[in-house]
């Protein structure tokens, strides 16, 4: 197993580029099971999850191919192949060779939660789906009940057993549902009922949908793939059944939680980083509590530096004039402060003066970084979904755990801002989701290295 070793006080400075959001590529990768042809998608990035869902796709009669683009040549190479350079030139060809296979076994299943988003297209176009459900996870208690319930309402018979989702319909009818739960939508829920939709009768309108624009990126892709799809980043979103998607190209949105964590280990060294293929208007409650404790933020608008279509490009510039101040901060759904930053900003606010409070409305009990950070010597008090930090502090290299994906990314911030050396043990929770972040930090500066444990 690998670990990280970071010596810490450097202020992190120059340019880095935002790859492609994991989080919209997983559910458009999983619907590539729906499309009648070839997909080729751009800007996926190379990680882990990414190739965990490519390994059960095969299982699932879907080929897959990795390619390196240049305008002058392309060479295809296999998806088991580390790309050095992914990021936004990258493209994934995928077609669909067989369209029997409906089971989603537990062993690819229980290695990442996002496997989930196979259930909706495989129901879909194939009229049957036997997906794991997925367990337990680090970041507390992950039902999958709305999902479930959604597909329930367009008609499919949907049954638990032996660990197993069992979802089947002869023909799925478009239905008036509501995905709306006890902390909000669901992101993965929503595109699951979206993509099943696609292949029912008439008209299905979801309240309660998500509004991320991950779950936005992904009707655009359905749409190109011939969906009839409204309402997308608005609670309200409606389907029309087309019954059929082929064949179709496109580009994942930049990853945002990736920029935010770049932001912030720029603000937590007090250095100065612009960050390239972003969209700042999905950071826009990021931006807001970054300026609230004091960062200067600057947007720069740059024609071409993002493949998103139709969206201008742009490069964002973060720095430190003065001192900072405490904030409260509620991580909530989109447009709010996003979760999946809630564990980075805790980390950055143990280090500015005065007393911040961090809540997290979308998994309450996210906090299993806070005993980390005591261990580097963080001033944090946890107690029912809230974080109390009494920062300013100094915080002192450790040896520390990542316990799940966003949580090691705090860890990693912490200790670039720690004196001496922390040892990060079980990274393969941030291959999961960062695409060589540590490359990318090395280059703004960060005395950064990866080893073999032992
Ligand atoms: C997605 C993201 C994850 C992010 C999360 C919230 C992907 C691959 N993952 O996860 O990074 O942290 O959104 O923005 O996109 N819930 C229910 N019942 C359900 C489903 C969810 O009660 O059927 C609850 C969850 O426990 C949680 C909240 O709803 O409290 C939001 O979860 P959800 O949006 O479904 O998260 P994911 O789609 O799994």
């Amino acid at each position: 197993m690998d670990l990280l070793e970071i010596e810490g006080g450097v202020p992190l400075t120059g340019r880095a580029t935002v790859s492609g959001s994991k989080n919209a590529a997983l559910p458009i990768i999983a619907a590539a099971i729906a499309c009648d042809g070839p997909v080729e998608l751009h800007g996926i990035p190379d990680l882990v999850d990414v190739r965990t869902l490519l390994e059960l796709l095969s299982t699932l009669g879907v080929q897959s191919s990795r390619h390196r683009q240049t305008a002058s040549q392309e060479d295809a190479i296999d998806t088991t192949t580390v790309l050095d350079n992914a990021g936004p030139s990258g493209v994934l060809r995928l077609e669909t060779i067989d369209t029997n296979p409906v089971l989603a076994d537990y062993e690819l299943v229980r290695r990442m939660r996002a496997s989930v988003c196979v259930l909706g297209p495989l129901l879909g176009r194939r009229g049957r789906a036997c997906v794991s459900l997925p367990g337990g996870c680090n970041i507390g208690h992950r039902p999958i009940d709305l999902h479930l319930k959604g597909l329930a309402a367009l008609g499919a018979e949907i049954r638990v057993e032996r660990g197993y989702v069992f979802a089947e319909a002869e023909k799925l009818r478009g239905a008036d549902i509501s995905l709306l739960g006890p902390q909000g939508s669901t992101v993965t829920g929503t595109c699951n009922v979206m993509s099943a939709a696609v292949f029912a009768d008439g008209i299905t309108t979801i309240e309660g949908a998500a509004c991320e624009p991950e779950v936005v990126d992904f009707g655009l892709f359905l749409n190109r793939a011939g969906a009839s799809i409204s309402g997308l980043g608005t609670p309200t979103v409606r389907v029309e059944g087309t019954g059929r998607l082929t064949g179709t190209t496109h580009t994942v949105i930049p990853d945002r939680i990736e920029a935010a964590t770049l932001l912030a280990a720029a603000v937590i060294t007090r250095g100065r980083v612009s960050i390239a293929n972003v969209v700042p208007e999905h950071l826009t409650a990021v931006l807001v509590a970054f300026r609230d404790m004091g960062v200067r933020v600057e947007i720069q608008r740059v024609a071409g530096t993002t493949e998103l279509p139709g969206s201008e490009g742009a490069e964002i510039t973060v720095d430190v004039p003065g001192s900072l101040r405490p904030i409260d901060l509620t991580a909530l759904p989109y447009p709010g402060v996003p979760t999946d930053v809630q564990a980075q900003f805790t980390a950055v606010l143990s280090t500015v003066p005065g007393m911040s409070r961090v809540t997290d409305r979308v998994f309450p009990e996210r906090f299993m970084h806070v005993s980390e950070l005591l261990r580097m010597g963080a001033q944090i008090r946890h107690d029912g979904g809230m974080a109390t930090i009494q920062g300013g502090g100094r915080l002192t290299g450790a040896q520390v755990m990542a316990s799940d994906l966003r949580a090691s990314a705090a860890l990693v911030l912490a200790a670039l801002a720690a004196e001496g050396e922390t040892v990060i043990r079980r990274i393969y929770h941030l291959d999961r989701g960062y695409e060589k972040l540590e490359q990318k930090l090395r280059s703004l500066g960060a005395r950064i290295e990866r080893r073999k444990e032992g």
